[in-house]
């Protein structure tokens, strides 16, 4: 894993947005795996300021998301289609077709989407880490080889969400659509941003612990094409 530390959370998104850039200029009919939530919405904006300022084409770029809410509408403010839409896809000349992202609550519609998954090469697959190490909606003790399935949300994620759900934990909903570790690694190259002291002890635990089912992220020492980029904050615990 190549690890980069920035001062903070803009530097962090400055710096994952010369990966990601990198890899649209050499590809651009690149094939994005996308993730939503705090960590990457920075990179999104230099995505967007750069498309407005230099013209970046995004035309021909195809992208996966990771995960989707079970039972919300695709318009409910909160759905990650939403966010995807706020964030970057209303902003950027790609296409509406181009964009995908896992819908439904059966197992069926998981096998159908990590179908189209592997129908194309991911260039690069874009990721946060949550504070129990999850990545996607894999909560710790999810395997490996594990491809898109429906996932029981832990109390943790339900309640590091309620903060986009009026702070009620009743609101947020208890099942996601998700790639699986096994999908994510897929991908040719990965990027994982993280900030912030609460995302220190899972960084630790993805870079320095053992490749363990009880950090999901861990998996990604199994990659050999991995970036990560952390604020100072979040790469605190790490022994350098
Ligand atoms: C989002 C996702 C999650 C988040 C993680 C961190 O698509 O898959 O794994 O990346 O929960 O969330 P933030 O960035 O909001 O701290």
């Amino acid at each position: 894993m190549r690890v980069i530390v920035c001062k903070d959370y803009n530097e962090m998104s400055e710096k994952a947005f010369e990966v990601m850039k990198d890899v649209i200029t050499k590809n651009p009919k690149a094939v994005l795996g996308l993730a939503t939530g705090s960590s990457p919405e920075g990179l999104y904006k230099c995505m967007v300021r750069d498309h407005e300022e230099n013209g970046t084409s995004y035309q021909d770029i195809t992208t996966y998301n990771l995960d989707e809410y079970v039972g919300l509408p695709k318009n409910h403010p909160e759905s990650y289609y939403t966010f995807m839409h706020k964030n970057l896809f209303d902003h950027i000349d790609i296409k509406e077709e181009n964009t995908h992202l896992p819908s439904g609550s059966t197992q069926e519609e998981a096998d159908a989407y990590e179908k189209q998954w592997d129908a194309v090469t991911c260039d690069l697959q874009l990721l946060g880490i949550g504070r129990n190490g999850h990545i996607g909606f894999n909560e710790p003790g999810t395997p490996f080889a594990q491809t898109t399935h429906i996932v029981d949300l832990t109390p943790s994620t339900i309640e590091a969400n309620s903060r986009f759900f009026d702070h009620d934990i009743n609101k947020v909903p208890k099942q996601a659509i998700s790639m699986g570790i096994g999908s994510i690694l897929k991908a040719k190259k990965i990027l994982l941003v993280a900030s912030g002291a609460e995302k220190a002890d899972a960084v630790k635990a993805m870079i320095e612990g053992p490749a363990t089912e009880s950090c999901p992220a861990s998996a990604l020492q199994k990659h050999d094409d991995v970036v990560v980029v952390l604020d100072q904050a979040a790469a605190a615990g790490l022994d350098r």
